[in-house]
Protein backbone atom coordinates (compact mmCIF):
# COMPACT_ATOMS: atom_id res chain seq x y z
CA UNK A 1 0.00 0.00 0.00
CA UNK A 2 1.26 3.39 -0.93
CA UNK A 3 2.47 6.00 2.04
CA UNK A 4 1.40 9.55 2.65
CA UNK A 5 5.28 11.60 2.49
CA UNK A 6 5.97 14.34 3.14
CA UNK A 7 8.57 16.87 1.77
CA UNK A 8 10.02 19.69 3.55
CA UNK A 9 13.06 20.81 0.92
CA UNK A 10 11.10 24.09 0.27
CA UNK A 11 11.15 25.12 4.35
CA UNK A 12 14.81 25.05 4.10
CA UNK A 13 15.59 28.69 3.35
CA UNK A 14 14.84 30.07 6.67
CA UNK A 15 15.87 27.19 8.60
CA UNK A 16 18.21 24.32 7.41
CA UNK A 17 18.02 20.53 7.91
CA UNK A 18 20.71 20.27 9.83
CA UNK A 19 18.82 22.23 12.46
CA UNK A 20 15.41 20.20 11.82
CA UNK A 21 17.49 17.06 12.08
CA UNK A 22 19.29 18.15 15.21
CA UNK A 23 15.80 18.02 16.81
CA UNK A 24 15.88 14.29 16.31
CA UNK A 25 16.68 13.41 19.87
CA UNK A 26 14.30 15.86 21.74
CA UNK A 27 11.30 14.24 19.51
CA UNK A 28 12.46 11.07 20.09
CA UNK A 29 12.74 11.89 23.86
CA UNK A 30 8.63 13.41 22.91
CA UNK A 31 7.62 10.05 21.36
CA UNK A 32 9.07 7.94 24.10
CA UNK A 33 7.05 10.07 26.62
CA UNK A 34 3.95 9.64 24.51
CA UNK A 35 3.98 5.97 23.90
CA UNK A 36 5.19 5.05 27.75
CA UNK A 37 2.43 7.46 29.63
CA UNK A 38 4.91 9.58 31.58
CA UNK A 39 3.68 13.06 30.11
CA UNK A 40 1.64 15.80 30.64
CA UNK A 41 -1.83 14.79 30.04
CA UNK A 42 -0.95 11.00 30.41
CA UNK A 43 -4.42 10.27 31.09
CA UNK A 44 -6.01 10.98 27.88
CA UNK A 45 -3.07 8.86 25.43
CA UNK A 46 -6.14 6.31 24.51
CA UNK A 47 -6.01 7.73 21.10
CA UNK A 48 -2.48 6.39 20.52
CA UNK A 49 -3.72 2.55 19.60
CA UNK A 50 -7.22 3.36 19.06
CA UNK A 51 -6.72 2.07 15.14
CA UNK A 52 -5.23 -0.95 16.52
CA UNK A 53 -7.00 -2.09 19.19
CA UNK A 54 -10.36 -1.73 17.86
CA UNK A 55 -12.39 -4.92 17.91
CA UNK A 56 -13.94 -7.05 15.56
CA UNK A 57 -17.13 -6.67 17.66
CA UNK A 58 -16.98 -3.05 17.93
CA UNK A 59 -16.89 -2.59 14.56
CA UNK A 60 -20.02 -4.81 13.99
CA UNK A 61 -21.80 -2.55 16.46
CA UNK A 62 -20.86 0.43 14.73
CA UNK A 63 -21.61 -0.95 10.93
CA UNK A 64 -25.17 -2.48 12.55
CA UNK A 65 -26.24 0.32 14.30
CA UNK A 66 -25.63 2.60 10.96
CA UNK A 67 -27.39 0.02 9.06
CA UNK A 68 -30.25 0.44 11.34
CA UNK A 69 -30.36 4.36 10.41
CA UNK A 70 -29.46 4.17 7.01
CA UNK A 71 -32.63 1.54 6.20
CA UNK A 72 -34.71 3.99 8.52
CA UNK A 73 -33.83 7.49 7.77
CA UNK A 74 -33.50 10.13 4.81
CA UNK A 75 -31.51 12.31 7.28
CA UNK A 76 -29.35 11.47 10.14
CA UNK A 77 -28.74 14.80 12.21
CA UNK A 78 -25.03 14.57 13.82
CA UNK A 79 -25.50 16.60 16.84
CA UNK A 80 -22.07 17.74 18.32
CA UNK A 81 -19.66 20.79 18.57
CA UNK A 82 -15.70 20.55 18.16
CA UNK A 83 -13.96 17.26 18.65
CA UNK A 84 -17.50 15.64 18.75
CA UNK A 85 -18.43 16.81 14.96
CA UNK A 86 -15.39 17.86 13.20
CA UNK A 87 -13.70 14.65 12.53
CA UNK A 88 -16.96 12.93 10.86
CA UNK A 89 -17.73 16.10 9.05
CA UNK A 90 -13.75 16.23 7.84
CA UNK A 91 -14.05 12.05 6.49
CA UNK A 92 -18.17 12.70 5.00
CA UNK A 93 -17.31 15.65 3.30
CA UNK A 94 -13.70 14.22 1.85
CA UNK A 95 -15.48 11.05 0.78
CA UNK A 96 -18.85 11.85 -0.36
CA UNK A 97 -19.41 12.90 -3.97
CA UNK A 98 -19.78 16.99 -3.83
CA UNK A 99 -23.09 17.00 -4.86
CA UNK A 100 -24.32 13.51 -4.12
CA UNK A 101 -26.80 15.21 -1.66
CA UNK A 102 -28.77 16.76 -5.30
CA UNK A 103 -28.69 13.66 -6.57
CA UNK A 104 -32.37 11.87 -6.91
CA UNK A 105 -30.72 8.94 -6.72
CA UNK A 106 -29.42 8.29 -3.13
CA UNK A 107 -27.58 5.64 -2.33
CA UNK A 108 -26.79 7.09 1.28
CA UNK A 109 -28.63 8.94 3.73
CA UNK A 110 -28.26 12.66 4.17
CA UNK A 111 -25.99 13.59 7.07
CA UNK A 112 -26.66 17.30 8.47
CA UNK A 113 -24.74 18.85 11.67
CA UNK A 114 -26.70 20.56 14.41
CA UNK A 115 -25.25 21.35 17.89
CA UNK A 116 -22.12 23.12 16.68
CA UNK A 117 -23.58 26.66 17.01
CA UNK A 118 -26.53 28.25 18.92
CA UNK A 119 -27.95 30.34 15.53
CA UNK A 120 -31.73 30.61 16.12
CA UNK A 121 -32.45 30.74 12.05
CA UNK A 122 -30.04 27.39 11.60
CA UNK A 123 -32.25 25.47 14.10
CA UNK A 124 -35.27 27.43 12.89
CA UNK A 125 -34.55 26.29 9.17
CA UNK A 126 -33.11 22.61 10.19
CA UNK A 127 -36.45 21.86 11.59
CA UNK A 128 -38.56 22.90 8.88
CA UNK A 129 -36.07 21.19 6.38
CA UNK A 130 -36.77 18.18 8.40
CA UNK A 131 -40.39 18.17 8.74
CA UNK A 132 -42.30 15.21 6.89
CA UNK A 133 -38.97 13.25 6.36
CA UNK A 134 -38.16 10.39 8.04
CA UNK A 135 -34.93 11.52 10.36
CA UNK A 136 -32.54 10.39 12.96
CA UNK A 137 -30.27 11.90 15.57
CA UNK A 138 -26.41 11.14 16.54
CA UNK A 139 -26.18 12.65 19.77
CA UNK A 140 -22.75 13.55 20.53
CA UNK A 141 -21.16 14.80 23.79
CA UNK A 142 -18.15 13.28 25.63
CA UNK A 143 -19.34 15.70 28.52
CA UNK A 144 -22.76 15.55 28.14
CA UNK A 145 -23.21 19.05 28.99
CA UNK A 146 -22.32 21.45 26.34
CA UNK A 147 -24.95 23.79 25.99
CA UNK A 148 -25.18 23.91 22.15
CA UNK A 149 -25.72 20.03 21.72
CA UNK A 150 -28.02 20.23 24.38
CA UNK A 151 -30.18 22.44 23.24
CA UNK A 152 -30.20 21.42 19.77
CA UNK A 153 -30.40 17.97 20.53
CA UNK A 154 -33.78 19.12 22.66
CA UNK A 155 -35.37 20.79 20.20
CA UNK A 156 -34.76 17.79 17.47
CA UNK A 157 -36.02 15.37 20.35
CA UNK A 158 -39.12 17.52 20.58
CA UNK A 159 -39.56 17.36 17.02
CA UNK A 160 -39.27 13.45 16.18
CA UNK A 161 -41.34 12.86 18.82
CA UNK A 162 -44.37 14.73 17.51
CA UNK A 163 -43.75 12.74 14.34
CA UNK A 164 -43.19 9.21 15.92
CA UNK A 165 -44.15 9.34 19.37
CA UNK A 166 -41.56 8.18 22.19
CA UNK A 167 -41.24 4.75 21.38
CA UNK A 168 -40.53 4.50 17.89
CA UNK A 169 -38.56 7.73 18.02
CA UNK A 170 -36.16 6.03 20.53
CA UNK A 171 -35.29 3.35 17.65
CA UNK A 172 -33.74 6.28 15.91
CA UNK A 173 -31.88 8.13 18.49
CA UNK A 174 -28.14 7.08 19.45
CA UNK A 175 -26.30 8.58 22.03
CA UNK A 176 -22.48 8.60 22.14
CA UNK A 177 -20.80 9.68 25.55
CA UNK A 178 -19.47 9.23 28.74
CA UNK A 179 -19.85 5.56 30.58
CA UNK A 180 -21.26 6.75 33.34
CA UNK A 181 -21.07 10.71 33.65
CA UNK A 182 -23.09 13.95 32.65
CA UNK A 183 -26.48 14.90 31.41
CA UNK A 184 -26.25 12.84 28.07
CA UNK A 185 -25.78 9.43 29.73
CA UNK A 186 -28.07 9.84 32.37
CA UNK A 187 -30.80 10.70 29.48
CA UNK A 188 -29.58 7.73 27.55
CA UNK A 189 -30.28 5.39 29.85
CA UNK A 190 -33.57 6.88 31.19
CA UNK A 191 -35.07 6.80 27.75
CA UNK A 192 -32.97 3.86 26.38
CA UNK A 193 -31.42 4.73 23.48
CA UNK A 194 -28.70 2.74 22.05
CA UNK A 195 -25.44 4.23 23.66
CA UNK A 196 -21.78 4.55 22.44
CA UNK A 197 -19.31 4.77 24.84
CA UNK A 198 -16.65 7.28 24.00
CA UNK A 199 -13.84 6.41 26.63
CA UNK A 200 -12.30 8.02 29.41
CA UNK A 201 -8.68 8.21 27.76
CA UNK A 202 -9.33 9.38 24.57
CA UNK A 203 -10.36 13.17 24.72
CA UNK A 204 -12.73 14.94 22.03
CA UNK A 205 -10.27 16.33 19.38
CA UNK A 206 -8.52 13.00 19.29
CA UNK A 207 -12.09 10.98 18.81
CA UNK A 208 -12.82 10.85 15.36
CA UNK A 209 -11.56 6.93 15.24
CA UNK A 210 -13.99 6.12 18.00
CA UNK A 211 -17.75 5.91 17.65
CA UNK A 212 -17.66 9.81 17.73
CA UNK A 213 -16.43 9.58 14.09
CA UNK A 214 -17.29 5.84 13.03
CA UNK A 215 -20.68 6.03 13.53
CA UNK A 216 -21.97 8.72 11.13
CA UNK A 217 -19.22 8.73 8.70
CA UNK A 218 -20.19 4.47 8.33
CA UNK A 219 -24.21 6.03 8.24
CA UNK A 220 -22.44 8.20 5.04
CA UNK A 221 -21.72 4.89 3.45
CA UNK A 222 -17.85 5.18 3.97
CA UNK A 223 -15.56 2.04 4.65
CA UNK A 224 -15.06 2.56 8.22
CA UNK A 225 -12.31 -0.72 7.77
CA UNK A 226 -10.20 0.85 5.03
CA UNK A 227 -10.05 4.22 7.28
CA UNK A 228 -9.03 2.33 10.36
CA UNK A 229 -6.78 0.09 8.60
CA UNK A 230 -4.97 3.17 6.75
CA UNK A 231 -4.59 4.47 10.21
CA UNK A 232 -3.35 1.46 11.75
CA UNK A 233 -0.49 1.67 9.34
CA UNK A 234 0.14 4.72 9.99
CA UNK A 235 -0.17 4.12 14.43
CA UNK A 236 2.77 1.29 13.19
CA UNK A 237 4.62 4.07 10.22
CA UNK A 238 5.10 6.75 13.38
CA UNK A 239 5.80 4.02 16.21
CA UNK A 240 8.46 4.82 18.95
CA UNK A 241 11.15 2.29 16.83
CA UNK A 242 10.56 4.21 13.57
CA UNK A 243 14.15 6.60 12.97
CA UNK A 244 13.73 9.84 13.00
CA UNK A 245 14.14 10.18 9.39
CA UNK A 246 11.85 7.83 8.49
CA UNK A 247 8.92 8.90 10.95
CA UNK A 248 6.92 11.31 9.13
CA UNK A 249 5.18 12.70 12.45
CA UNK A 250 8.09 13.33 13.96
CA UNK A 251 9.58 15.34 11.32
CA UNK A 252 6.42 17.58 10.46
CA UNK A 253 6.66 17.91 14.32
CA UNK A 254 10.53 19.16 14.24
CA UNK A 255 10.38 21.73 11.16
CA UNK A 256 6.82 23.23 12.21
CA UNK A 257 8.61 23.83 15.71
CA UNK A 258 11.57 25.27 14.06
CA UNK A 259 10.09 27.16 11.79
CA UNK A 260 7.91 28.61 14.79
CA UNK A 261 11.46 29.49 16.86
CA UNK A 262 12.42 31.28 13.73
CA UNK A 263 9.44 33.37 14.28
CA UNK A 264 6.78 31.78 11.65
CA UNK A 265 3.89 32.29 14.17
CA UNK A 266 0.83 31.06 12.12
CA UNK A 267 0.81 28.14 9.81
CA UNK A 268 -1.42 27.82 6.72
CA UNK A 269 -2.98 24.67 5.89
CA UNK A 270 -3.63 24.28 2.17
CA UNK A 271 -5.32 22.40 -0.05
CA UNK A 272 -6.26 21.93 -3.83
CA UNK A 273 -9.03 19.79 -3.36
CA UNK A 274 -12.27 21.49 -2.39
CA UNK A 275 -13.26 18.15 -0.33
CA UNK A 276 -10.74 19.13 2.07
CA UNK A 277 -12.36 22.41 3.70
CA UNK A 278 -13.57 20.33 6.61
CA UNK A 279 -10.31 18.42 7.17
CA UNK A 280 -8.82 21.87 7.32
CA UNK A 281 -11.09 22.71 10.11
CA UNK A 282 -10.69 19.71 12.06
CA UNK A 283 -7.00 19.91 11.84
CA UNK A 284 -6.97 23.70 12.85
CA UNK A 285 -9.26 22.08 16.37
CA UNK A 286 -6.57 19.31 16.94
CA UNK A 287 -3.89 21.81 16.75
CA UNK A 288 -5.04 24.96 18.21
CA UNK A 289 -6.98 23.72 20.72
CA UNK A 290 -3.69 21.26 21.94
CA UNK A 291 -0.98 23.85 20.99
CA UNK A 292 -2.35 26.65 21.95
CA UNK A 293 -1.91 27.79 25.83
CA UNK A 294 0.26 29.29 28.50
CA UNK A 295 0.15 32.22 25.73
CA UNK A 296 2.66 29.92 23.51
CA UNK A 297 1.81 28.08 20.15
CA UNK A 298 1.31 28.58 16.24
CA UNK A 299 -1.89 30.03 15.24
CA UNK A 300 -3.55 27.89 12.76
CA UNK A 301 -5.17 29.35 9.44
CA UNK A 302 -6.32 27.50 6.55
CA UNK A 303 -7.30 28.29 3.00
CA UNK A 304 -8.73 26.09 -0.03
CA UNK A 305 -6.64 27.01 -3.03
CA UNK A 306 -7.41 27.84 -5.94
CA UNK A 307 -9.99 29.47 -4.95
CA UNK A 308 -8.72 31.40 -2.09
CA UNK A 309 -5.71 32.87 -4.48
CA UNK A 310 -7.93 35.05 -5.36
CA UNK A 311 -8.85 35.97 -1.54
CA UNK A 312 -6.38 35.24 0.92
CA UNK A 313 -3.23 34.53 -2.00
CA UNK A 314 -2.45 38.33 -1.80
CA UNK A 315 -2.11 38.54 1.78
CA UNK A 316 0.49 34.91 1.79
CA UNK A 317 2.31 36.34 -0.89
CA UNK A 318 3.22 40.27 0.81
CA UNK A 319 1.77 40.12 3.74
CA UNK A 320 3.34 40.35 6.99
CA UNK A 321 6.13 37.50 6.81
CA UNK A 322 5.13 35.40 10.37
CA UNK A 323 3.47 32.19 8.25
CA UNK A 324 4.48 28.96 6.40
CA UNK A 325 2.32 26.85 4.73
CA UNK A 326 1.63 23.17 4.95
CA UNK A 327 -0.10 21.91 2.09
CA UNK A 328 -1.58 18.81 1.24
CA UNK A 329 -1.41 17.56 -2.40
CA UNK A 330 -3.28 14.54 -3.68
CA UNK A 331 -0.69 12.69 -6.39
CA UNK A 332 -3.95 10.87 -8.02
CA UNK A 333 -7.64 12.25 -8.44
CA UNK A 334 -10.01 9.85 -8.34
CA UNK A 335 -11.94 10.43 -11.84
CA UNK A 336 -10.65 11.71 -15.09
CA UNK A 337 -11.49 14.82 -16.89
CA UNK A 338 -9.49 16.18 -20.13
CA UNK A 339 -9.97 19.72 -21.71
CA UNK A 340 -11.88 19.31 -24.68
CA UNK A 341 -10.69 21.02 -27.89
CA UNK A 342 -12.94 24.20 -29.19
CA UNK A 343 -13.28 25.50 -32.59
CA UNK A 344 -12.83 28.86 -32.26
CA UNK A 345 -10.74 28.97 -29.23
CA UNK A 346 -11.82 32.33 -27.99
CA UNK A 347 -10.68 31.67 -24.45
CA UNK A 348 -7.60 30.81 -25.94
CA UNK A 349 -7.19 27.65 -23.75
CA UNK A 350 -6.67 25.13 -26.87
CA UNK A 351 -3.17 25.11 -25.97
CA UNK A 352 -4.15 22.73 -23.01
CA UNK A 353 -6.66 20.62 -25.06
CA UNK A 354 -6.54 17.01 -24.01
CA UNK A 355 -4.86 18.15 -21.02
CA UNK A 356 -6.01 16.51 -17.30
CA UNK A 357 -7.49 19.21 -15.54
CA UNK A 358 -5.53 18.11 -12.69
CA UNK A 359 -2.32 18.69 -14.71
CA UNK A 360 -3.63 22.17 -14.52
CA UNK A 361 -4.40 22.19 -10.69
CA UNK A 362 -1.02 20.42 -10.27
CA UNK A 363 0.67 22.91 -12.29
CA UNK A 364 -1.19 26.26 -9.88
CA UNK A 365 0.04 23.82 -7.03
CA UNK A 366 3.52 24.31 -8.28
CA UNK A 367 3.56 27.86 -9.41
CA UNK A 368 1.82 28.60 -5.79
CA UNK A 369 4.55 26.36 -4.11
CA UNK A 370 7.44 28.31 -5.78
CA UNK A 371 5.55 32.03 -5.68
CA UNK A 372 4.47 31.58 -2.28
CA UNK A 373 8.61 30.02 -1.30
CA UNK A 374 10.26 33.28 -3.25
CA UNK A 375 7.92 35.27 -1.20
CA UNK A 376 9.09 34.34 2.20
CA UNK A 377 6.91 31.50 3.17
CA UNK A 378 8.65 28.36 4.26
CA UNK A 379 6.58 25.35 2.76
CA UNK A 380 5.89 21.99 4.00
CA UNK A 381 4.31 19.50 1.60
CA UNK A 382 1.91 16.45 2.37
CA UNK A 383 1.37 14.35 -0.31
CA UNK A 384 -1.31 11.65 -0.04
CA UNK A 385 -1.39 9.12 -3.23
CA UNK A 386 -5.20 9.60 -3.66
CA UNK A 387 -8.27 10.59 -1.83
CA UNK A 388 -9.84 7.53 -0.47
CA UNK A 389 -11.00 6.03 3.43
CA UNK A 390 -7.56 4.31 3.61
CA UNK A 391 -5.25 7.59 3.04
CA UNK A 392 -7.42 9.47 4.64
CA UNK A 393 -7.05 7.28 7.78
CA UNK A 394 -3.33 7.31 7.67
CA UNK A 395 -4.20 11.43 7.35
CA UNK A 396 -6.03 11.82 10.47
CA UNK A 397 -3.73 9.35 12.52
CA UNK A 398 -0.43 11.10 11.49
CA UNK A 399 -2.09 14.66 12.09
CA UNK A 400 -3.06 13.22 15.41
CA UNK A 401 0.66 12.14 15.99
CA UNK A 402 2.71 15.02 14.88
CA UNK A 403 0.51 17.26 17.06
CA UNK A 404 0.88 15.52 20.47
CA UNK A 405 4.62 15.32 19.36
CA UNK A 406 4.69 18.73 18.70
CA UNK A 407 2.56 19.93 21.75
CA UNK A 408 5.46 18.00 23.81
CA UNK A 409 8.39 19.78 21.81
CA UNK A 410 6.27 23.10 22.77
CA UNK A 411 6.17 22.06 26.44
CA UNK A 412 2.52 22.10 27.15
CA UNK A 413 -0.22 19.72 27.46
CA UNK A 414 -1.84 18.86 24.33
CA UNK A 415 -4.63 16.96 25.61
CA UNK A 416 -6.22 19.52 27.56
CA UNK A 417 -8.81 22.80 26.64
CA UNK A 418 -8.59 25.08 29.77
CA UNK A 419 -9.13 28.43 27.47
CA UNK A 420 -12.55 26.55 26.32
CA UNK A 421 -14.31 27.21 30.11
CA UNK A 422 -13.77 31.18 29.96
CA UNK A 423 -16.68 32.20 27.64
CA UNK A 424 -18.87 28.92 28.97
CA UNK A 425 -18.64 31.00 32.69
CA UNK A 426 -19.95 34.18 31.06
CA UNK A 427 -22.40 32.60 29.07
CA UNK A 428 -23.66 30.53 32.12
CA UNK A 429 -23.46 33.41 33.88
CA UNK A 430 -24.90 36.21 31.61
CA UNK A 431 -27.58 33.48 31.49
CA UNK A 432 -28.48 32.99 35.15
CA UNK A 433 -27.58 30.12 35.01
CA UNK A 434 -28.66 28.09 38.52
CA UNK A 435 -25.02 27.45 40.54
CA UNK A 436 -23.59 31.40 38.29
CA UNK A 437 -25.24 33.71 41.03
CA UNK A 438 -21.53 34.90 41.82
CA UNK A 439 -20.07 34.78 38.54
CA UNK A 440 -23.94 36.65 37.27
CA UNK A 441 -23.34 39.66 39.93
CA UNK A 442 -19.66 40.45 38.94
CA UNK A 443 -20.49 39.88 35.27
CA UNK A 444 -22.96 42.60 35.39
CA UNK A 445 -20.79 45.48 36.96
CA UNK A 446 -18.83 44.99 33.73
CA UNK A 447 -21.53 45.53 31.17
O1 LIG B 1 -11.52 18.51 21.80
C1 LIG B 1 -12.29 18.73 22.71
O2 LIG B 1 -12.19 18.17 23.81
C2 LIG B 1 -13.43 19.71 22.54
O3 LIG B 1 -13.37 20.36 21.33
C3 LIG B 1 -14.76 18.98 22.65
O4 LIG B 1 -14.83 18.01 21.67
C4 LIG B 1 -15.93 19.95 22.52
O5 LIG B 1 -15.81 20.98 23.44
C5 LIG B 1 -17.25 19.22 22.75
O6 LIG B 1 -17.27 18.63 24.02
P1 LIG B 1 -18.30 17.50 24.40
O7 LIG B 1 -18.09 16.35 23.52
O8 LIG B 1 -17.98 17.19 25.82
O9 LIG B 1 -19.69 18.07 24.23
Amino acid sequence: MKKIKIDINKALEIISKEQIYAQAKKVQQCIETLHSGTGKGNDFLGWLSLPSSITEDEIVDIENTAQNLRTSCEVVVVVGIGGSYLGAKAVIDALTGSFEQFSTDKKNPLIVYAGHNIGEDYLYELTSFLKNKKFGIINISKSGTTTEPALAFRILKKELEATLGKAESKKRIIAITDKSRGALCSLAQQEGYKTFVIPDNVGGRFSVLTPVGLLPIAVAGINIRQLIQGAADMEKNTGVEIPFADNIAAIYAATRNELYKSGKKIEILANFHPKFHFVSEWWKQLYGESEGKEHKGIFNASVDFTTDLHSMGQWIQEGERSIFETVISVANPNHKMEVPTDEKDLDGLNFLAGKRVDYVNKMAELGTLLAHVDGGVPNIKIEIPQLNEYHLGQLLYFFEKACAISGYLLEVNPFDQPGVEAYKKNMFALLNKPGFEEESKAIKTKL
